[in-house]
């Protein structure tokens, strides 16, 4: 029997009815994973043991883990106002965080439609920018442009223009007109690259191709993370997003910078828009709005595109498209006090202090027989280590299971890549017990299969 709490016993035939997002379900539940509680940059699995958070939940507790004044916030609202409908209604909070959202925005970024997830953020993102070309009479410009090993979650728009294989498949047709940009992954020109790699930008041309072949007047938007993380921690080669920029200003083509990652700070300013100098015309965001706390997801749009949709019948609704949560009372709440803990504990600022320290940390693994590849950008590395011969993924799999059951640190994979992203209150001694202590020991576990 496995013990969650004083209160909640669980046993193994009761892992059967709970169907699980992203995992292999009969490994997991042959040899499950559970976590009881969290505090700061720790986890506490179900018999006691003290985990490492090396991905901030999911790439969203950026403030760390339960936190005394998101907590005390969500508490706060959940027993003052529980719900509230967002559809002819609403309440302050949720203009107060779309305030302080606006506040740390890029500069261009004036307008905030929540939801609930990155995937709708996506979602919200893609009918917005195809909704604003008809409102401005160019109906017509409906086709999407992703790039391959995007991820933008897992709506039938994000899994579109997202370029992962084993997210599109199964899945029929997906959406029409869409297209992709190559990804910008290159071993032979960027292997072990801090910070932004040399080699790169001139992928952002084949914008320019897909502009010949489609037609500029066919195009709705490109779709981007600043940085590709859930691929594998992939950073932009410098001066491509430049150069997508100009080639979207040049052909009205609508740029969305999918910051579901990179937002909140992650590589040290607020939005990766601010740090890269390039401004998108819609940004989404998720995860670190709430440090993961509540779902809450959102659309920052630039003054004007929300003024577009501010024609007509003024009693008539403009935009028809939101969800029963939208700017949940819970959610914003757990939202204000999150913009407060960054800026209170300037922890966006942390991880510019902490940028070099963590890459410079993280290479400390070059050399490794395992490891192939390291790529490191604020606060995150990801680390490519060598496949089974005939078995991609499997190393990297037995990893994080040793790594949890064994050696107390969670580590995020994909196939044979390991991505760290911790929460960003993270400290030079925590770098270390990653690095020093907790890597070298997880690669060695898995050495021999
Ligand atoms: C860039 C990006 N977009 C969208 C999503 C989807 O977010 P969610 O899982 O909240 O739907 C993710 C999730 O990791 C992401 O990394």
């Amino acid at each position: 029997m496995t013990v969650l709490s004083d209160q909640v016993h669980l046993h193994p035939d009761q892992l059967g009815a709970y169907w699980m997002p992203f995992t292999a379900n009969r490994h997991f539940k042959a040899a499950p994973r559970l976590l009881a509680s969290a505090e700061g940059m720790y986890y506490k699995t179900d018999e006691g043991k003290t985990i490492l958070d090396g991905f901030a939940g999911l790439w969203c507790c950026n403030a760390g883990h339960n936190r005394k004044p998101i907590v005390e916030a969500i508490q706060k609202q959940a027993a003052t106002l529980d719900y509230c409908p967002p559809f002819q209604f609403a309440h302050p909070l949720a203009f107060e965080l779309a305030n302080r959202i606006i506040d740390i925005a890029p500069k261009n970024m004036k307008h905030v439609f929540f939801c609930n997830s990155g995937s709708e953020a996506v979602d919200s993102a893609l009918k917005i920018a195809i909704a604003w070309q008809r409102i401005r009479g160019d109906g017509a410009r409906t086709r999407l442009i992703g790039r391959e090993r995007g991820y933008h979650g897992v709506g039938f728009g994000g899994i579109a223009v997202g370029g992962m294989v084993a997210n599109r498949k199964m899945f029929g047709t997906l959406m029409a007109g869409v297209d992709h940009l190559s990804h910008t992954h290159n071993l032979e020109h960027n292997a072990y690259s801090q910070g932004l790699p040399e080699w790169g930008a001139h992928l952002a041309d084949e914008l320019e191709k897909l502009v010949a072949l489609h037609d500029a007047s066919t195009i709705a938007a490109v779709i981007v993370e600043p940085m590709a993380g859930s691929t594998g921690v992939l950073p932009p080669p410098k001066g491509y997003l430049k150069r997508l920029r100009e080639i979207c200003s040049a052909n009205d083509i609508l740029l969305i910078f999918d910051e579901v990652i990179t937002g909140f700070g992650r590589l040290g300013t607020a939005f990766a828009a601010e740090r890269f100098g390039v401004t998108p015309d819609i940004l989404t965001f998720a995860k670190g709005v709430t440090s993961g706390t509540v779902p809450m997801g959102g659309v920052l749009v630039r003054q004007g595109i929300y003024d577009a949709f501010m024609g007509g019948a003024d009693h008539v609704i403009e935009l028809f498209h939101g969800y029963t949560y939208t700017g949940h009372p819970i959610a914003a709440a757990a939202g204000v006090a999150t913009m407060d803990l960054y800026r209170d504990e300037n922890l966006f600022e942390n991880v510019r202090k902490l940028e070099k320290p963590w890459a410079d940390a993280a290479f400390s693994l070059k050399g490794h027989p395992l490891v192939e590849d390291i790529r490191t950008i604020g606060l995150v590395a990801g680390i490519d280590i060598k496949p089974v011969e005939g078995k991609p993924g499997l190393r990297a799999y037995k990893a994080m299971e040793n790594a949890f059951h064994d050696i107390g640190m969670m580590i995020r994979i994909t196939a044979d890549t390991i991505a760290l992203s911790p929460p960003l209150m993270i400290n030079q001694a925590q770098i270390k017990e990653i690095f020093s202590d907790k890597m070298p020991k997880i690669l060695d576990s898995v050495a021999k299969l």
